[in-house]
Order: C-alpha cells, then sequence, then structure tokens
C-alpha cells in the first residue's frame, strides 16, 4: 500500500513585478487562477491534503480559493523556500510523502509528477531537474560521478558552479518524516539570508537517501510566472497545447494559434471553428456543427448540425441541431433552442424556450418567454417583459406569425395560428387563428407643407 501524499504549494512570494495589487497566483491563465491549475493537478495526483503557503495580499488566497476544501498556512515574513515549507509542516495529517510545488508554475503535467511521488513512496527524494540553456538564477544541480550531490543557488555558486545547465525546478517529492527532520536543521548562512529548502538535497546524501531526478517533456511545463509577459506566454503555450489536442481529435481550426479555450471544449466529428473565437467554462459542440469568427460561448451544449455565424455570444444556454445562429445573436442565460431554429442579427434572447422550426431572424428581443413551434418573429419584436420591478412571461403558441415592430407587453399570451399586424402593441391575450393588431388608422393630410426655414 502506498503512503498519502501530502501536497504543499509555495504561493507566499510578493510576485513584484508583476506591477499589481492581485497575489501573483491569483492571476488568471486559461480563465483560471495560476494556483487552480496546480491545485487540479494536485487532485489528479490523489492528494490527501494540500497545504498553500500564502504571504502577500492579506486573506486575499484563502477567500479566492475557499471552496476548493485547502489548508493555509499564513508565512507572515518571506524568509525563504526553506522557511514557508517549515511554517507548513506542523499542517500535514498524515505523515506520508510530501510533494512541493510552486504556486507560480502552472502548467506542470501530472504525468511529469507521478514519477517524483513514485520515488518518495519508495523512501527516496524525487527532484525535478531540467537542462536550461541559459541557467542564469537558477539553483545548480551539483553532480559527482553523476550522482546528485547538493543544489547551488546561483548568486552562491562560484564560476564552474554556474556553468552547470542542469537546474532546480524546484519541484521535489519526498517521505515527510525526513522532510520534517532535515528542515529543522536548516541555517540562512548563504548570500540571500534565507533558508534554503534546496539544502536538504546534501542533508539526504550525507543520510543515505537516494536522490532520483526526472526530467519535464517540455521545457514550459517548469517555467514560472514573474511577470506579465511570462503569464502572456505561458498562456499561449497552454492554448497551443489545447488547440493541439482538438486538432488531434478532428477539429478543424481556421487557425489553431488563435483560439481561446478557458475550461473545457468537448467536440464532437467534424466540428469547425474559426479564428477568434473564446470556449469559457464547459463547452459541448456536436457533430458537424460549425463555429463562425469570433464567437463567444460559455456554458453551453450546441447539439449537432448546428451553425453558428460570426459574432455570436451564447451563456448558460442550450441549443439544439440543426439551428441556424448569428452573426451578431445574443443567446443569454436559461435559454433553450429546439430543432432547426434561426436566430438572426442583433436578436438576444433571454431565459426563453424556443421550439421547434421557429425563426426569430432580425433585430428582436425575446426574454422570458415561451414559443411553440414554427413561429415567426417579424424585425423589430420586442418582448416587453419588466414593468420596472417585475418580469412576466410572454407566451407565443405553435404557428404564430408575429408582424414586424410588435411590442408584446408581458403578461400576454398569443394563441396558437394567430397573426399579429405590423406595428402592433399587445397588451392582452391575442386569440388563436384571429388577426389581431393595434394600430391607429392610417390617414393622408393632403396639401400639407413642410415648414419653411425663416
Ligand atoms: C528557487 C530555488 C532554486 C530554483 C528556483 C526555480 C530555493 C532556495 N531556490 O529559487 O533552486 O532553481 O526556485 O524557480 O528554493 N516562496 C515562499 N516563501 C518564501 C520564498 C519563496 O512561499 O519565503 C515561494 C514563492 O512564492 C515561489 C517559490 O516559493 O512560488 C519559489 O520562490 P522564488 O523566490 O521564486 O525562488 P528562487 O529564489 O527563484
Ligand atoms: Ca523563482
Amino acid at each position: 500500500m502506498s503512503s498519502p501524499l501530502e501536497i504543499l504549494i509555495l504561493a507566499a512570494g510578493k510576485g513584484t513585478r508583476m506591477r499589481s495589487d492581485l497575489p501573483k497566483v491569483l492571476h488568471n491563465l486559461a480563465g483560471k487562477p495560476l494556483l487552480g491549475h496546480l491545485v487540479d493537478a494536485a487532485h489528479s495526483l490523489g492528494a490527501a491534503q494540500i497545504a498553500v503557503v500564502y504571504g502577500f495580499g492579506g486573506d486575499a488566497v484563502p477567500r479566492a480559493m475557499a471552496d476548493d476544501k485547502l489548508t493555509f498556512v499564513l508565512q507572515a515574513e518571506q524568509k525563504g523556500t526553506g522557511h514557508a515549507v517549515q511554517q507548513a509542516l506542523p499542517s500535514l495529517k498524515q505523515d506520508g510523502v510530501v510533494l512541493v510545488l510552486y504556486g507560480d508554475v502552472p502548467l506542470t503535467r501530472v504525468a511529469t509528477l507521478q514519477p517524483l511521488v513514485a520515488a518518495a513512496q519508495a523512501g527516496r527524494l524525487g527532484l525535478l531537474t531540467v537542462l536550461l540553456a541559459d541557467p542564469t538564477g537558477y539553483g545548480r544541480i551539483v553532480r559527482v560521478d553523476g550522482k546528485v550531490t547538493r543544489i547551488v543557488e546561483h548568486k552562491d555558486a562560484d564560476d564552474a558552479e554556474r556553468a552547470i545547465r542542469e537546474v532546480n525546478t524546484g519541484i521535489l517529492a519526498l517521505p515527510a518524516a525526513q522532510l520534517k527532520s532535515w528542515i529543522g536543521r536548516l541555517n540562512n548562512n548563504n548570500a540571500q539570508g534565507e533558508y534554503y529548502l534546496t539544502d536538504i538535497i546534501a542533508m539526504a546524501v550525507a543520510d543515505g537517501v537516494a536522490i532520483e531526478t526526472h526530467q519535464p517533456a517540455h521545457e514550459w511545463e517548469v517555467l514560472g510566472v514573474n511577470s506579465k509577459a511570462q503569464l502572456a506566454e505561458l498562456e499561449r503555450i497552454h492554448q497551443g497545447e489545447i488547440a493541439r489536442a482538438l486538432l488531434d481529435a478532428g477539429v478543424t481550426l481556421a487557425d489553431p494559434a488563435r483560439l481561446d479555450v478557458r475550461g473545457t471544449l468537448v467536440c464532437g466529428r467534424d466540428v469547425s471553428i474559426d479564428v477568434n473565437c473564446v470556449f469559457e467554462g464547459h463547452v459541448e459542440l456536436g457533430d458537424d456543427v460549425q463555429v463562425g469568427a469570433s464567437c463567444v460561448l460559455r456554458n453551453v451544449t450546441v447539439a449537432a448540425g448546428t451553425r453558428l455565424d460570426a459574432f455570436t455570444l451564447a451563456d448558460d444556454a442550450t441549443i439544439g441541431e440543426a439551428n441556424r445562429i448569428g452573426p451578431f445573436s445574443r443567446i443569454r442565460p436559461g435559454t433553450t433552442l429546439a430543432r432547426d431554429v434561426h436566430v438572426g442579427n442583433f436578436v438576444e434572447i433571454k431565459n426563453s424556450q424556443i421550439d421547434d422550426g421557429s425563426k426569430i431572424n432580425h433585430l428582436s428581443y425575446v426574454g422570458d418567454t415561451t414559443m411553440g413551434k414554427k413561429v415567426n418573429i417579424g424585425a423589430g419584436t420586442i418582448t416587453c417583459n419588466y414593468d420596472g420591478a417585475n418580469k412576466h412571461r410572454t407566451v407565443i403558441e405553435d404557428e404564430v406569425f408575429v408582424g414586424s415592430d410588435t411590442q408584446l407587453v408581458a403578461p400576454v399570451t398569443v394563441g396558437k395560428g394567430a397573426t399579429l399586424g405590423a406595428g402592433t402593441t399587445l397588451t392582452c391575450d391575442a386569440p388563436a387563428g384571429e388577426l389581431t393588431l393595434s394600430r391607429a388608422k392610417q390617414t393622408t393630410i393632403a396639401g400639407w407643407k413642410r415648414p419653411t426655414k425663416r
């Protein structure tokens, strides 16, 4: 049986170079705080406990991540990575193995962390290292006859050590009992006057604990965020990976470099996505769905065969099969579109159910409405759902024809097969099968002249 895994996320650093009042680890990457990416990875690894060491920004970090069942440890003064770990150790309950992660390194893959955890389970110290073309600033991995003997920080290293290109990523895993014994023996006699977590490597070697090094499959997995430029760089790398996975799954992307997925995007077969689309939360696109340029979809499902034309915005909605939506349509929360529905330009639909074959093609607002099958809504139709205090529903039954520029003052019902004349302001129910209109009689004033300028 393997011992329980506890994950320690170091996140007390100030992040000065972000030039922001928000703690660094709360800045978003792909729509989620950096820390959120680590927490996801920690859960995937099966962590029994996740402890976050925080410092800068008051209780902003615990407040932002309150729902994630994390243990928060305040490191009031940042005296180094070793000191940070020391603050957290009393909160670790299990005495199993500990994996240390950095809160500002968001993209490490679970598959990269697993071998480190496995090393710790076997009583060794698993250390993630990477070979860098330019190792400036990093702790260097010192090896003798191929075996790691210690880590020397850049500021403490001599010229020969600075020439070493294998560096410490900071990510390591080891048995909790050993971590506890070594951490108490750290001192701050070094160039930065800090308690270095990296000093435990030499202690492990002295105690005969084997050091097992692993490397990430990609260098970006261990890149940290210290500035907005680096954050933007990692965002593009991450989006590139998402795009590649979609392409591998058979999705057509007009340009993989112009796609943003901030959450999960699940696609059926033969889905195509034009440039500059943004997907947020959980989005599902069925078979043969086509998404036009610059669409923004958040928590939406789109069924098979539907086409979303350019600049369609949809939020918390269910879009059925074989629909034609857009360009410039806005589908707001609580909306369900059934089959073969057409929604055209400058149409806003909110909290409404639209049944099969209905069409709202131009310049309309449909809110809090239940619409039957094969309804035709003329251009410029508005449901007046709000009386200034309360919202009311509009019911439009099957096969209704609504003339252009009509206002339906809710609550109101239009019976099956009714026709509303253009320009009607409907304040009472319209009976089924009849023509209803409210309109001043057209008159012509013979001989009327336009005023002339004096
Ligand atoms: C550290 C490593 C170095 C490694 C590098 C990789 C040490 C002594 N050095 O250096 O070998 O190559 O990371 O990026 O460990 N933190 C705290 N409290 C503190 C100090 C740091 O929580 O008192 C957190 C930071 O928020 C950050 C992480 O620990 O998430 C690393 O801190 P940072 O200052 O970036 O470490 P480096 O000195 O760059
Ligand atoms: Ca660093």
